[in-house]
């Protein structure tokens, strides 16, 4: 048997840092311009570390830290650190935005370093030609900002939050709320810059169609290096339409989310009305109840919304008022959470609009409507006292989703799902009794949804990365067999093909982490 990079008796983490750094320094790239890290002697450091951290559990300080941040400001020093990587085998975690739900690109049981994109950020847009360049240390706010300050009538279906990276985003699909209109964010890259285990740097002529199908969605830290995607605008009319109407389980939202089952995939394209489940307090005697928040973007003008909502879902019982008329770029700032009227700006802070907190996220799928008393389930879930900030998110499918074939991309999750859900738990209380709380909280409501989801396997979306759906052994040496168990979830029978481009592209699995699809051999 080979061995893997970092395999058997990893040196002492102090060697590895030291000849680790002086290999950066030495490197041919480093003559050129200088690589920048920083190591816990650096006054920076946490600073450098905790910037993109942007789930505050694993912001502790028991959380395993990295040996050294290194911030490439040319692909040149993403060479390099790959070299020295091999060289010392100090394990590799890339860094976007931040944004993954279980902190796999800053954390890491084995001494490791991160490769921290955040400056490679530029984002050039081309109106003529209708797409855009976009450097993997980006965040889609970026794009958002330099599209929307260049037309007002091309769009980019990436997903809501500004800050989120397109380095991890991308690679694992990217919604939004054009979804139904325009599918994801992956399905319209059309090239790729890559950096490989090798350090060669392709684009994607030279990475080939199968490398460059499974860096669309089959996940983060596995491939390589993406350094830049290239993605295809897409018209949107110069206004939109955005509303949001909410209702207290007085108001009966139970029935009409139900309503909503059987009508929002079925709606035409142009219309995505998503249901946000949380919990609020009634204003007649403040006790709490459950309050869904009808949310809605239209691809069209109110004047031909209105007459559609009151024809196939009157149960909501929007009127004119409701419905605010703007360009697309200021839909983005509504569905933010900034006002309509902010300047563009905002868009490019990689500092988030509400503060950061920890939380807990699974996914799900759902094909069959559910019951209004498997609904009035999760109500009671929700208003458990003892639990900060519960949400559940329902986003529906069809539309173009159901058009576009399962095997286009990793992503799998096309016709036949009516919508997904986000199940979150967010919290701000310190200390293990209260994450225990609210991770067996969300848990046990994950347990209780089980006979009303997709079964066999219970699907999940890999960008909401849960390692509870399964994980590859810590010690490092899963078999594609035994990351089956949450493959298949991510990605269904696409994931048989991602393993033979592992296979292919890095067979010793050196980009790897706890979710990483695994080459055909178990190394041992
Ligand atoms: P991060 O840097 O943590 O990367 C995520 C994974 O990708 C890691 O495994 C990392 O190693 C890898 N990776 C990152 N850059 C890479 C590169 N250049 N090359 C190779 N691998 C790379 N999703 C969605 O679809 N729609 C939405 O609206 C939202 N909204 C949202 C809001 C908030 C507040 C959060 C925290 C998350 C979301 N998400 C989301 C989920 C988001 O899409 C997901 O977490 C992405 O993976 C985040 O990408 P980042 O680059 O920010 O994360």
């Amino acid at each position: 048997m080979l061995a893997v990079p970092w395999s058997g008796s990893d040196a002492s983490p102090a060697a590895n840092h030291d000849n680790f750094l002086h290999c950066l320094s030495t490197s041919p790239a480093a003559n050129v311009s200088k690589i920048v890290f920083y190591t816990p002697a650096n006054p920076s450091y946490p600073s450098v570390l905790q910037f993109s951290i942007h789930n505050l559990r694993f912001n502790t300080s028991a959380a395993p830290k990295p040996i050294v941040i290194v911030t490439p400001q040319t692909t040149s020093h993403i060479q390099a650190a790959i070299s020295c990587s091999h060289k010392h085998r100090l394990h590799l975690r890339v860094r976007g935005g931040g944004h993954d739900y279980e902190g796999l690109s800053y954390v890491a049981s084995r001494p490791f370093f991160i490769l921290d994109l955040i400056n490679l950020s530029s984002v050039k847009v081309d109106v003529a030609a209708r797409t855009a360049w976009i450097q993997a240390g980006g965040t889609i706010g970026e794009l958002y900002y330099q599209i929307g300050t260049q037309t007002t009538t091309l769009a980019f279906p990436a997903g809501v939050c500004p800050t989120v990276g397109v380095g991890g985003h991308f690679s694992g699909g990217g919604y939004g709320l054009s979804l139904r209109k325009f599918g994801l964010a992956a399905d319209h890259i059309v090239d790729a810059h890559l950096v490989d285990v090798k350090g060669k740097v392709h684009n994607r002529a030279s990475m080939g169609e199968d490398l460059f199908w499974a860096i669309r969605g089959g996940g983060g830290n596995t491939f390589g290096v993406v350094t830049a995607w290239k993605v295809n605008l897409l018209p949107v009319p110069e206004n939109v339409t955005v509303f949001t109407v909410t209702k207290t389980i007085q108001q009966n939202a139970t029935g009409i989310i139900n309503r909503w089952q059987q009508v929002a995939d079925r709606f035409p394209d142009d219309l995505f009305i998503r249901v946000i489940l949380d919990r609020t307090e009634t204003t007649t005697n403040s006790t709490a109840t459950g309050r869904a928040s009808f949310n809605s973007l239209y691809l069209g003008q109110a004047q031909s919304l209105l007459p559609l909502l009151q024809r196939d879902f009157p149960e909501l019982g929007v009127e004119r008022e409701d419905l605010i008329e703007l360009t697309w770029i200021r839909s983005i700032l509504y569905f933010a959470g900034y006002p309509t009227d902010s300047p563009l700006e905002v868009l490019r802070s990689q500092v988030p609009l509400t503060r950061k907190r920890n939380f807990k996220a699974k996914s799900d799928y759902v094909t069959e409507p559910m019951s209004e008393r498997a609904l009035e389930g999760i109500w009671r879930r929700i208003l458990r006292p003892d639990i900060e900030d519960p949400e559940l998110i329902f986003s529906p499918y069809g539309g173009r989703m159901s058009e576009i074939p399962e095997s286009s991309i990793p992503f799998p999750h096309r016709a036949g799902t009516r919508y997904k859900i986000q199940h979150l738990v967010y919290w701000e209380r310190e200390g293990r009794e209260a994450t225990d709380r609210h991770v067996d909280w969300i848990r046990e409501l994950y347990g209780y949804l089980a006979p009303h989801v997709s079964k066999n396997p219970r699907l999940a979306y890999v960008n909401y990365r849960d390692l509870d759906v399964g994980s590859n052994n810590g010690a490092g040496f899963t078999s594609h067999e035994e990351a089956r168990v949450w493959g298949v979830k991510y990605f269904k029978g696409n994931y048989e093909r991602l393993v033979r481009v592992k296979t292919a592209v890095d067979p010793r699995n050196f980009f790897r982490n706890e979710q990483s699809v695994p080459p055909l051999t178990a190394w041992k």
